[in-house]
Parts: C-alpha cells; structure tokens; sequence
C-alpha cells in the first residue's frame, strides 16, 4: 500500500508526537508533512480540538474548504455528542476521544478505531489511483548485523526489480558513513544523498537525473553519502521528506538501510511497505535480528511488515530454520543460499549476479523479486535481438 502523507494540526508539541506514533501503528506506512509546506498535498489531516473547540472548529471549515474531500480526523478530549456534531458539520470526517497509549478498554478501542480510519483512508486513496499512475512500493533492507548481506541482498533485488518490471525503479544507499551500494553496482557516483537531502526544494524529474547513476539494467542509484558522519539525526526530517519526493516519481524505491536503527533508517521504516530484515543462521545474528523486530515494534513502525530474510542459509554447524523462526516468531520470507564465490565475483565484476549467472542463489533472486511484484507487472523478456546488451555484461 503506498504512503499516506499526514498533517498533524496543534501547537501541543507532545500531541504531535504520540499522534504521528498512533498514525504510523495501524500498518500503513505514513509520513508526517510539517504544516505550512506548500509543494506536498497531504492526504489526511489530524486536527486537535481538545482545548479550544471554536478554533478547532474553524481550522477543520478552512482545511475544508481549501482541501475539498481530504479527510479530517478532529481530536477532542472527550466523545460528547455536541461536538462530534458541530465537527462533523465544519467538515471532519471522523472524530476521536484522545486517550491513546494506555492499557485499558477505552485506549484500546479508541486506538483500533483510529488504525481502522486510517486503513479505510488509504485504500480509498488506492482504489482512487487506480487506473491512474501507479503508487510506489518501498523496500528497506535492514541488516541484523555487519556482514549480514544486506547490501548485497538489496542491491541484487533492485536490479532484478528494474529488470522485471521495467518501471521505474531506484535504489538508495542510506547507510552513513560510506556505503556500499554504488561500489557493488560497479558505478562512480557523482553525487550523492547528501546533495540530494541539501536540494530538496529544487528536486524535480530534470534535477534527480542529474543526482542519480543509471545502472545497465535501468536501476537508478542514489549513492550513500561521502561523510563519515552524516546523515545524521538532523538529516532524518529531509530524508522522510526525500523519500516522498521520491515516490512520486518512482514506481519501486528500494533502501540500504545498514544494520542499525538510527533516526534516518526510523524514517525509512516509517515509509516501507516492507521491512526485510537480513540475518545469518547464527547466534549473534538471530540475537540481533530479536532486538531490532522488538525495537520496530517499539517505534510502532508496524512489525506486521517486517518479513525475515536469511541469508548464506546453508552454511553448516548453524541454527535450524524452524529454530529461528521459533525465535524471531515470524516465518522465514526467503532463504538465499550460501555462495561466497558467485556473489563475489558478481560483486568484483560490479555486475549484479541476477544479470551474470544461472546460479541457484541467482535463480533465489529471480523469484524473491517476483513474489514482490504482482504478475502484472513483470515484463515478458526483450526480443533476441536485443540479446547483445546483456552479451556484453
Ligand atoms: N549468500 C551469500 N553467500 C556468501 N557470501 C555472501 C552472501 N551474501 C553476502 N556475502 C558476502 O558477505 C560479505 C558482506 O556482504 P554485504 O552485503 O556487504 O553485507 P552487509 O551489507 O550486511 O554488511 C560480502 O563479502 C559478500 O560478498
Ligand atoms: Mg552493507
């Protein structure tokens, strides 16, 4: 389901931070739009009218009447009958009693019905981008540890994601301090996420071209950034804000997140349909992989989209499969095969292995991809004819 960019109206600062939290827990990934930012329509709207109900009642009228049929969810203190009806008559299409957080009925409720309107929210804004442009689907690849394969699974899904589908399609390199991502794809980038988070106001299709390498296999790379210490947590607000710039003109964004939870992968994981998270079968991993699907659910980042990734699993003397999904609690998604000699070479070669070889851990790759892309979207294979570009890889 693609994001849903929400405006939070209040000036209670804590209001706004447990009612991003509340929106980000339902299972659809939303982003928060800072009020005042002209260039991004938002798709919902929060309005707090616990303390001064009049001017609640004129912000929802206003963001009617300049909004037309976006919805609006007012917040009061309380359910009291008067004031749902003079919200709704302003033009709020729903209304809460605000007491989230807690373990008791009412929280609960109150909780599972504001999770309800935003699914309801987000799939009438799919089914209403039906037929029209296709919505964008985010992957972010989380690495239980370093070393885990998470560059190399993410990179090898993007190209294999272009190349089926044909859309498209870019992969991003969020990881601070150097990643990998470009080096793997056998690109020199000129430029880097850095100069895209620094030029976010100038960010349209003739200025990404620019930013981003193209691959051979149609994959746009939007390289990790050149400084040891950035992004940091003060980039993290420009990097939600890219990735929505983003998914409005690519159809499949696919993010390197590293193998830490920092402020900068929190906002890729607040806008992924899909969190992968790559482990090993080994202890140190499955350990890792524990505390970061339990620091997810913390974020309320929604852990129902987390799916596990294992990598390299057939080494041997390691961890069971049923063993780690006992210990994870989640099934394994997908299992890549251990091959330290075919990924390698791809990785000299700066060819990805779905483009060079007919390997079993290749053929893993080709059908990981497949399963996410609906058979739709999967383009049939280019005429012999065009055969000689790949020759040439
Ligand atoms: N399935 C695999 N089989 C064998 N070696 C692998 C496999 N996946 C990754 N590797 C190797 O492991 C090393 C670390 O991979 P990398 O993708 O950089 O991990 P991370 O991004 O998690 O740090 C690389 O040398 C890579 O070639
Ligand atoms: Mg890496």
């Amino acid at each position: 389901m693609a994001q849903l960019a929400a405006s939070i109206v209040s000036h209670d600062e804590e209001f706004k931070r447990q009612a991003s939290r509340l929106l980000r827990a339902g299972g659809v990934p939303v982003g928060i739009v800072e009020g005042g930012r002209d260039d991004v329509a938002p798709d919902l709207f929060v309005v707090d009218i616990r303390f001064d109900s009049s001017s609640g009642m004129a912000t929802i009228e206003r963001l009617r009447a300049s909004h037309g049929a976006v919805p609006i969810f007012a917040v009061a203190a309380a359910a009291e009958s008067d004031l749902i009806l003079q919200a709704m008559r302003a033009g709020a299409n729903e209304f809460f009693p605000w007491n989230p957080g807690g373990a008791d009925h009412g929280s609960r409720s109150m909780e599972e019905s504001f999770h309800g309107a935003v699914r309801r929210t987000a799939a009438k804004r799919e089914a209403s981008n039906a037929g029209g442009r296709q919505s964008c689907t985010t992957h972010v690849f989380l690495g239980a540890k370093g070393g885990a394969g998470t560059t190399t699974v993410a990179v090898n899904s993007a190209v294999e994601l272009a190349r089926l589908t044909k859309r498209p399609t870019i992969v991003i390199d969020l990881k601070p301090c150097l990643g990998e991502v470009a080096l793997f794809l056998g690109v020199r980038p000129r430029f880097t996420l850095l100069d895209a988070i620094e030029n976010l106001q100038r960010l349209d299709k003739d200025f990404l071209r620019e930013l981003v390498s193209r691959h051979k296999s149609g994959l746009d790379i939007l390289a990790g950034s050149d400084q040891f210490d950035r992004p940091t947590a003060t980039d993290a607000g420009a990097v939600e804000e890219l990735l929505r710039v983003l998914a409005r003109m690519y159809e499949h964004i696919v993010i390197d997140a590293g193998n830490t939870i920092n402020a900068c992968s929190v906002a890729a994981l607040y806008a992924a349909e899909t969190v992968f998270l790559v482990t090993n079968p080994d202890v140190p991993s499955i350990r890792n992989a524990q505390r970061l699907i339990e620091r997810v659910r913390q974020l309320g980042a929604g852990s129902e989209r987390v799916k596990i990734l294992l990598n390299r699993g057939s080494d041997q003397h390691l961890i069971a499969p049923k063993q780690i999904e006992t210990a994870l609690g989640y099934g394994i998604f997908q299992t890549f095969s251990s091959d330290y000699r075919t990924v390698s070479e791809a990785l000299n070669s700066g060819v990805p292995l779905t483009l060079s070889n007919h390997s079993e851990i290749a053929a893993q790759f080709g059908s990981f991809t497949r399963s996410l892309v609906g058979r739709a979207e999967v383009v049939k294979p280019e005429p012999e004819k065009r055969r000689p570009f790949l020759g040439l890889l």
